[in-house]
C-alpha cells in the first residue's frame, strides 16, 4: 500500500488535460488507494429498486473486500447489510439474488429479520443478548428508482443529488418499472479507463455503428458543458421544458454528477436499429415519444439513460486493478408484455453491441498502457471535455482525502 505522501507525489506528476501516468491504471497499490479513498467512501449505485420487487427479495454484491446484501423488508423499505453473520462471520447469502422470508445463516442457522434484527440463535445461554448481534448495516438510500449504498462509517450528503434526480426522473415514474433484461460483462481494464471511455464520444463514429444510428455524438451535446451550446440541444431543452419535463443541464458544483436531457439523432426516439420505439407502452407520464434521453451520471460508478419507452442503468464495479465488471439493466413499464409490447432482442441489441465494442476498446487501451513505452497523451479539449472533467474529479477527490504532509518545524516556528 502506498502511503499518502507517495500518492501525493504521483498525483503531482500528472499534467492537466492529459491521460494519467501509468501507475494509475496499472499499479495494485494505487488500485488499493482508489478502493479505500473513493469506493469505500462515496455513494455507489447498487441495484434498480425493481430488482427487489417483493418482501424478502434480495441481491448480494461484492464491492472490493466487502460482501453486502440489499433486501426489501416487510415494511417495503430497502435496506443493506454486511453479508457476514454476527456469530462467527460466515457469509449469509451466497446467491447473487433470491428471495427469503428471513435471512438464515447456513452455518449454524442464526436467523435474522429482514430489517437485520437477530431473531433466533440456538443454545447461546441465558446471558446472550440477541439485540447486540443484529446484522451490521450499510448506508442505503433510494432516488429515482435507483438504490445507492455507501460503505463509509459516515456517508456523504446525498440530498442534493437525490432532489435533482427526483425532479428529472419522476416523469419516467421509476416505481412502475420492471426489469426486462440484465447483462454483466467483465472488461479487462482499470475502472478509470471504463469511465473515461464513457465520458467521451470521440470514439463513437469509429466504433459504434449500431449506436450511431440514433445517438448524436455532437461534443457540444455530450461533453462537460451545457448542452444548449448545440442548436439541437437548445431546441430540445426548450421543447421538453415547455411540456413540463425538466431538461436543462444541471451539475454538482464538485462535478460528481450531472443531469441533462438530450435529443436523439434526426427522428429517432429510442436506441433501436431503426430509431423507432422499442416498447409500445411509454414509461410514466412521458408526454411524447421523442423526449430524447435524460442522461444521469454519478461518479465513481454509474451512467444512465432515461427514455420515453425504457430506462437503461449502468453499474461499474472494480474487481482488480485491470478487471472491471459492467452491469446493464433494461427497465420497461411493469405492464408492458414481452412479445406483445416489446421484443427483447430489439430492445437490447444496440447496447449489447455497444457494450461489447466498448469492452474491446478499453481492453486495447489497457494493453497499450501496460507497455513501459506508454506516455500520457493530451485529451482533446473539444471532444474529451467530459474525460478531463472526470479525471479532474478523480484526482481532486483522491487528493483531498489524503492526509496533508506534515509542515516542517522551521516553517511553523516562523509563524
Ligand atoms: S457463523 Fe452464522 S450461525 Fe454460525
Ligand atoms: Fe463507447
Amino acid at each position: 500500500m502506498l502511503d499518502d505522501s507517495e500518492l501525493q507525489t504521483l498525483l503531482a506528476a500528472r499534467k492537466p488535460a492529459t491521460s494519467l501516468p501509468r501507475p494509475f491504471y496499472m499499479d495494485a497499490d494505487v488500485f488499493a488507494a482508489d478502493m479505500e479513498k473513493i469506493w469505500y467512501h462515496d455513494w455507489l449505485f447498487a441495484i434498480a429498486a425493481a430488482e427487489v420487487p417483493k418482501t424478502g427479495s434480495y441481491v448480494t454484491l461484492q464491492i472490493g473486500a466487502y460482501s453486502i446484501i440489499i433486501v426489501r423488508g416487510a415494511d417495503g423499505q430497502i435496506r443493506s447489510f454486511h453479508n457476514a453473520c454476527r456469530h462467527r462471520g460466515s457469509r449469509i447469502c451466497a446467491a447473487e439474488k433470491g428471495s427469503s422470508p428471513k435471512l438464515v445463516c447456513p452455518y449454524h442457522q442464526w436467523t435474522y429479520e429482514l430489517d437485520g434484527r437477530l431473531l433466533y440463535a440456538r443454545d447461546m445461554g441465558a446471558d446472550f443478548k440477541p439485540q447486540d448481534h443484529g446484522l451490521r448495516g450499510v448506508h442505503c438510500t433510494q432516488a429515482a428508482g435507483m438504490v445507492f449504498v455507501c460503505l463509509a462509517e459516515e456517508a456523504p450528503d446525498f440530498a442534493p443529488v437525490a432532489t435533482q434526480m427526483a425532479r428529472y426522473i419522476t416523469p419516467h415514474d421509476p416505481s412502475q418499472l420492471k426489469v426486462a433484461h440484465q447483462s454483466t460483462i467483465t472488461e479487462n481494464a482499470n475502472w478509470k479507463l471504463v469511465l473515461e471511455n464513457n465520458r467521451e464520444c470521440y470514439h463513437c463514429s469509429g466504433s459504434h455503428p449500431s449506436l450511431c444510428r440514433t445517438f448524436n455524438d455532437d461534443p457540444d451535446l455530450v461533453g462537460a458543458d451545457d448542452s444548449i451550446s448545440s442548436p439541437a440541444g437548445l431546441a430540445h431543452v426548450e421543447r421538453c421544458e415547455a411540456a413540463g419535463l425538466p431538461a436543462r443541464y444541471v451539475a454538482d458544483p464538485d462535478d460528481q454528477w450531472r443531469l441533462v436531457r438530450i435529443p436523439f439523432l434526426g427522428s429517432a426516439v429510442s436506441y433501436t436499429m431503426d430509431g423507432k420505439a422499442a416498447v409500445a407502452r411509454r414509461v410514466g407520464d412521458m408526454p411524447f415519444d421523442n423526449a430524447g434521453s435524460c442522461l444521469f451520471f454519478h461518479y465513481p460508478n454509474t451512467w444512465n439513460h432515461f427514455l420515453s419507452d425504457h430506462v437503461l442503468l449502468f453499474r461499474v464495479i472494480p474487481v482488480s486493478v485491470n478487471e472491471t465488471q459492467v452491469t446493464t439493466t433494461w427497465l420497461v413499464h411493469k405492464d408492458a408484455v414481452e412479445g406483445v409490447d416489446y421484443d427483447l432482442d430489439r430492445l437490447t441489441e444496440v447496447w449489447i453491441h455497444t457494450n461489447d465494442e466498448d469492452r474491446q476498446i478499453v481492453e486495447e487501451n489497457q494493453k497499450g498502457i501496460a507497455s513501459p513505452a506508454y506516455l500520457p497523451g493530451p485529451y482533446s479539449q473539444r471532444q474529451e471535455s467530459g474525460v478531463i472533467q472526470f479525471i479532474d474529479w478523480y484526482a481532486t477527490t483522491l487528493e483531498k482525502r489524503l492526509t496533508p504532509p506534515a509542515r516542517p518545524a522551521a516553517e511553523m516556528a516562523a509563524e
